[in-house]
């Protein structure tokens, strides 16, 4: 039996030869089984149902090429996003673009590709939304993000819903009743329905049918079927620690309970929307890196890895916890505990702060599991590192999908003067 991990049946050893490290690897028949499993789920015979890939969690055209072969839908919240998506061919009338600030040139952008709808986050932006649409003679569907007030079991960096959240507006206030009103009055805006998004890594649905309750509550002043759209944050595995329930548990009971409420206030809605991010890409992600020089301090054996903070922020910024093993000694026994610390200037660059594995030895490749949401999305250029490459498998067989940056790349956008 080999000692090496294979990931979708590539020989871990095999890729590090071929793509040097730190390297995104990525199982692609994964990312289809997840979506596959969404499509299957979320399903009712009372509403339309979407699934929107939250693309922040990785963005690249290949990414979004798989969202066309699947038929599924995208949330967008940048330029930079839409215009990768476009250039990736995506259908319009799946975008939703989001966000809490855009600009004059983002939303021209949207108007110009006739996306689905805009998600709107405050009074200021729908001002915008309407100027720049009588100025482009055009009309635009907008959805109204509310604040639910409800917060979602997760670490507080990555709750959104709460009272003072920058997102939103909320659900009770009276800017909720004047943008609804200016919507109603507006020549260029359509209402097509509500939003909310609770959090991020949630395990339990309860603010998921809190959510329900509250934009069905707003649902019943109007007398067509809107879209309600309930944003994302479905857990995922980093360590053992976590138990999310299954795609089709958490599908099958959102649409249950949206279906019960429905009947209960007796009214229709049109389409109920999800937006899974992280969900879709997080397992099926993995980082290799190489070892390179360790030490020992008083309570602690370090493992220094040829990335860290500058590939994979969420250690530092959120406290996150991912498992490790050593990819070429994938069966050997787990006899020791260490610390595994990135190259980068920073005492906080810890990506995993204790994990039991074999004796390793410089040269040795560590995986870290569950890499494939907002690691390479978030990633920097701290201490001039460059970015990783990513691949993606499939069917066993690899592929680049975006090659490492290079060094001649970090300074090519600056000036001589
Ligand atoms: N929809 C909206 C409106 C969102 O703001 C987000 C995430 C999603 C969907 C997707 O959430 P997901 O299913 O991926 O949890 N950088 C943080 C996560 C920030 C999420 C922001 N919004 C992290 O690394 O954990």
């Amino acid at each position: 039996m080999t000692n090496t991990l294979e990931i979708n049946s590539v020989n871990t050893n095999y890729l590090v030869n071929k793509y040097k490290t730190p390297l995104l690897v990525y199982n692609e028949d994964m990312i289809e089984d997840r979506i596959d499993s969404y499509k299957e789920h979320f399903k009712s015979s009372l509403f339309k149902t979407n699934i929107l890939y939250a693309s922040k969690a990785f963005s690249c055209k290949y990414m979004y090429s798989i969202v066309n072969r699947k038929n599924i839908g995208i949330d967008v919240v940048s330029y930079g996003e839409l215009y990768t998506a476009i250039k990736a061919k995506v259908n319009p009338e799946v975008i939703y673009f989001h966000g809490n600030n855009k600009t004059a040139d983002e939303i021209k952008l949207g108007l110009n590709y006739k996306i689905k709808a805009f998600v709107v986050d405050n009074l200021g932006e729908l001002d915008d939304m309407e100027n720049i649409c009588k100025e482009l003679n055009t009309t635009t569907n907008v959805l109204l993000r509310m604040n639910i007030g409800v917060e979602a079991h997760t670490h507080e960096y990555i709750v959104t819903s709460h009272i003072d959240s920058k997102f939103g507006l909320a659900v009770d206030g009276e800017a909720t009743i004047e943008a609804i009103s200016r919507i109603s009055n507006s020549k260029y805006l359509n209402l097509s329905g509500f939003h909310s998004h609770i959090g991020s890594q949630i395990f339990e649905l309860d603010g998921y049918y809190a959510a329900i309750d509250k934009l069905l509550n707003l649902c019943t002043q109007f007398d067509y079927p809107l879209t309600l759209n309930l944003g994302g944050g479905f857990g995922i595995t980093y360590t053992d620690a976590d138990s999310p329930q299954s795609i089709e548990e958490t599908c099958s009971n959102i649409i249950k309970y949206t279906e019960n409420k429905l009947k209960e206030l007796n009214i229709e809605i049109d389409q109920l929307l999800i937006e899974p991010g992280r969900s879709i890409v997080g397992e099926a992600g993995y980082t290799l890196y190489t070892i390179g020089n360790e030490k020992k301090t008083l309570n602690k054996h370090y493992l220094f890895i040829d990335g860290g903070m500058s590939d994979n922020i969420r250690p530092s910024l959120y406290q996150a916890e991912y498992s490790c093993d050593i990819a070429n000694k994938i069966n050997s026994k787990k006899t020791n505990t260490y610390t595994i610390a990135g190259k980068c200037c920073e005492s906080g660059d810890i990506l995993i702060k204790e994990c039991r594995l074999p004796k390793a030895e410089k040269n040795d490749t560590l995986v870290v599991y569950s890499c494939g949401a907002y690691g390479y999305s978030m990633a920097s250029n701290y201490n001039k590192l460059t970015i990783p490459a990513v691949v993606f498998i499939k069917n066993g067989e690899d592929k680049l999908i975006i090659r490492r940056q290079s060094v001649e790349e970090l300074i090519e956008r600056e000036c001589d003067v």
